[in-house]
């Protein structure tokens, strides 16, 4: 055949096809996921995601003291207690596991620890639902105010970027309003701005012990339905103030990711969510893939898709194994 076209070509060698890739996998740009709970000396592996824990605050400055050695310097981090209540009261007082936590991480670590936190109800509701619930409706405006105090109290105990999950309306303007108002102006929210009902959000559940208990999430997350809808959700976090918006899940939702990085000049961030890392380390039990190659082509994908910043507790492991460097 004589063809004016081979792209073959450019895939021959290692040599060749090491000048011809499009996409490089940061680990810098990776965001290490952490579940904070009450007590001290506790530290249990979590059902479904072999590997990541729920710990108390004392052990998580150690765990995290390991990591820091391991390369990782950035990290979320959610609350998981038991003391919960209609107003979600524990979310932004002292004894909350995740303001102990920050106030200890910032200690330990000042700036050379990006710590971010997740700012969210459901973990602190009777109801576990992410706002609270008043004549049996989730109360969008209530709730948008408990999620800024809850914001403020981490800005407080010195957490770098505070990240709403929550998904009220109107709730990067309020808490961008209230941390100003306090003179917090350095401190960086990461909005989830399409953030959708999955059933990849399972393992999570189980580990913040935040299910709901009656009903679903459809009336505040987005419809897995919808696409133009999220380019709605993108303009409002950029008019109320978000520094960083986020796609979540990330793999099912890679047409979304791709939208953001056409739609924005900030940066766009993916959450590998649970269910997604639990799949991945099923098909690892069952021997029906190499783990390794598996986690960078998820992460490489999600990156090639538009995510610059991509959370995910695949992390840990792919610096332990070198995985980004094979
Ligand atoms: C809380 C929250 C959830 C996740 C992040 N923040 C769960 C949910 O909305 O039900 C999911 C993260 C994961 O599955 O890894 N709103
Ligand atoms: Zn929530």
């Amino acid at each position: 055949m004589e063809l004016n076209h081979r792209p073959r070509r450019l895939r021959r060698t290692p040599a060749i096809r090491s000048l011809a890739f499009e996409t490089t996998l940061a680990p810098e740009r990776l965001i290490q996921p952490y579940f904070v709970g009450d007590g001290s000396g506790i530290k249990e592996e979590i059902k479904g995601l072999p590997g990541i824990y729920r710990e108390s605050p004392d052990q998580l400055v150690r765990s995290i003291a390991d990591d820091v050695k391991l390369g990782i310097n950035k990290v979320m981090l959610f609350g998981v207690t038991e003391r919960k209540d209609p107003m979600a009261a524990s979310s932004k007082d002292v004894e909350n596991p995740v303001i102990v936590a920050v106030q200890q991480l910032k200690d330990k670590f000042g700036d050379d620890l990006f710590v971010s936190a997740d700012v969210c109800l459901c973990a602190y509701t009777d109801t576990g639902h992410c706002g609270v619930t008043i004549d049996g409706e989730i109360d969008n405006d209530r709730s948008v105010a408990i999620l800024t105090e809850m914001a403020v109290a981490l800005a407080k105990a010195g957490c770098d970027c505070v990240a709403p999950s929550d998904m009220m309306d109107g709730r990067i303007g309020s808490i961008r309003a209230g941390l100003e108002a306090q003179n917090f102006t350095d401190t960086i929210i990461m909005a989830y701005t399409a953030k959708y009902v999955s059933s990849y959000y399972g393992p999570f559940r189980e580990a913040a012990k935040s299910a709901p208990g009656k009903g679903d999430r459809k009336g505040y997350q987005m419809d897995f339905r919808n696409r133009a809808e999220a380019l709605r959700e993108l303009r409002l976090d950029e008019a109320e103030g978000a520094d960083i918006v986020m796609v979540k899940p990330a793999l099912a939702y890679l047409d979304l990711i791709s939208d953001f990085k056409n739609n924005t000049q900030l940066p766009v961030a993916a959450y590998n969510v649970s269910g997604e890392y639990a799949a991945v380390k099923l098909m690892v039990e069952a021997r029906l893939t190499d783990e390794g190659l598996m986690v960078m082509e998820n992460l490489t994908a999600i990156t090639r898709a538009g995510a610059s910043i991509i959370l995910t507790y695949h992390l840990r492991d792919i610096l332990k194994n070198g995985w980004h460097n094979a």
